[in-house]
């Protein structure tokens, strides 16, 4: 396949391409609406079906697809089984699947072997062993699987790269990565204090629950599973205080959220020793009070890299030695061509104005391409993989009293001679 003419012109590409794209999702909630729309955006996709145990969801989805101008996607729902028969619809390439996470890697490796075109939800897998069963099949039937991991789509992300790859940084060694999201009274919790499925994890897991939006952009970062691989990885866990604190000040102390017993420490800190010995450290931090952020350096043997407050520091090239200069710049120079508009050559692309400033339509969209010209996914399985293992192994580590155990090689080795693929 020729990536490169692929992706140059891909944001547009659905747009001057006739054939469409056939698109099946699997969860009709909150991120599965926001998949819908960035789909019904995108020109030249069909959606064919649509699956939700909860048929108001359902319904309201299918009513949005009509509301777009398409025929009414056929809704699958009933039973919590129901998805195997939209994988079995005749006309679909691809599945979004944006469900509870412990339904991820079931629907996906449904899809795989139903022959479509699997993207799912964040993470791919809750345990190494579902990491390994997801491998196995998609080895088998060759069918492609990307876990929609969007922060790997960020403009700034993006940027990063191409400016690693020109040699701003020398060779990279360490790096740091978040996710830092206050995630108490929205997604664990409801308005009224009552615990979501997300939630019901903290009760009885204790990991790095989330690692995937830290880790997207910093595996092309740093090569892994190119050229260099996860080796070993310790995590520790602070002790679970942020979650009573928030219940007894909001509902009271009487409240069973408020004497309930958390398994899940407030902040899990892992860090990884790659093969060629570079560093990572990553940080689950997501039930405390605090503004969003990923908290991402990067450094290397010329330079360094601080998404907040958004500097860098280049040796030989900053101006005034020691002393940061802004990213923003380096934003305009190294911007990446899937943030370019393919006719015009300039920067920033109108048509990505959706979800996360316009990284989620991005995603959305190369992954669509890529599910109608039957060409290889923006990202693989084996990276989707990479992050999602980090659950299990750090939840294995910090049962351990943080000891390093060694990290699962997805590629059985093939880091080393595999060349670079995301974003070339
Ligand atoms: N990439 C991102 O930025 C991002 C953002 C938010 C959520 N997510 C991911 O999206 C997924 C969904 O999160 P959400 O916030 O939309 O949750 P949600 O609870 O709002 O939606 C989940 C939907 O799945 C449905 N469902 C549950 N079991 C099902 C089954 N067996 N078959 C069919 N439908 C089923 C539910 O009825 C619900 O409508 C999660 O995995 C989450 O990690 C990703």
């Amino acid at each position: 396949m020729q990536r490169r003419a692929f992706v140059a012109g891909a944001v547009a590409a659905l747009e001057t391409r006739t054939r469409p794209v056939r698109l099946g999702i699997v969860g009709t909630g909150n991120r599965g609406t926001s998949l819908l729309g960035m789909a019904l955006r995108a020109p030249g996709v069909q959606v064919r079906a649509l699956c939700d145990i909860n048929q108001a969801n359902l319904e309201r989805a299918q009513a949005r697809v009509v509301k777009a101008g398409q025929p009414n996607p056929a809704g699958y729902s009933g039973s919590p089984d129901a998805y195997k028969r939209l994988m079995e619809h005749k006309d679909l390439d691809a599945v979004l699947i944006a469900t509870p996470w412990h339904w991820h890697a079931p629907m996906a490796i449904w899809a795989m072997r139903a022959g479509k075109y699997a993207g799912v939800e964040v993470p791919a897998a809750l345990t190494v062993e579902e990491c390994w069963q997801l491998l196995e099949v998609h080895e088998k039937t060759q069918v492609p699987c990307m876990m929609m991991e969007n922060w790997s789509f960020r403009r700034d992300n993006l940027a990063v790269l191409n400016m690693i790859r020109a040699g701003l940084l020398g060779t990279t060694v360490h790096c740091h990565c978040a996710h830092s999201h206050d995630c108490r009274g929205q997604w664990f919790f409801d308005k009224q204090g009552n615990i979501r499925w997300g939630g019901e994890y903290l009760v009885k897991r204790n990991a790095d629950q989330y690692p995937t939006h830290s880790l997207g952009p910093v595996l092309s970062w740093m090569d892994i599973n190119r050229g260099d691989a996860f080796d070993t990885m310790v995590s520790i866990a602070s002790s679970s205080r942020g979650i009573n604190d928030y219940f007894r000040r909001k509902f009271g102390p009487d409240h069973p959220n408020a004497r309930r017993e958390y398994k899940q420490g407030d902040v899990v800190t892992s860090i990884v020793r790659t093969k060629q010995g570079k560093t990572i450290v990553i940080n689950y931090d997501m039930q405390l009070p605090r503004p969003y952020d990923n908290r991402w350096m990067i450094q290397g043997t010329r330079g360094i890299y601080r998404e907040q407050p958004g500097t860098v520091y280049i040796e030989g090239r900053t101006v005034k030695d020691h002393e940061w200069e802004p990213f923003e710049p380096y934003q305009m120079e190294f911007d990446h061509a899937w943030w370019k508009p393919a006719e015009t050559g300039q920067a920033g692309s109108d048509s990505l104005a959706g979800g996360h400033g316009g990284a989620d339509d991005l995603e959305v969209r190369l992954f669509l391409a890529a599910a109608r010209d039957k060409t290889p996914t923006p990202l693989d399985l084996y990276d989707s993989l990479t992050m999602s293992a980090v659950i299990g192994v750090s939840e294995a580590s910090i049962a351990q009293g943080g000891a390093p155990l060694p990290f699962p090689d997805f590629t059985r080795g093939k880091w080393q001679t595999n060349r670079p693929y995301f974003a070339l």
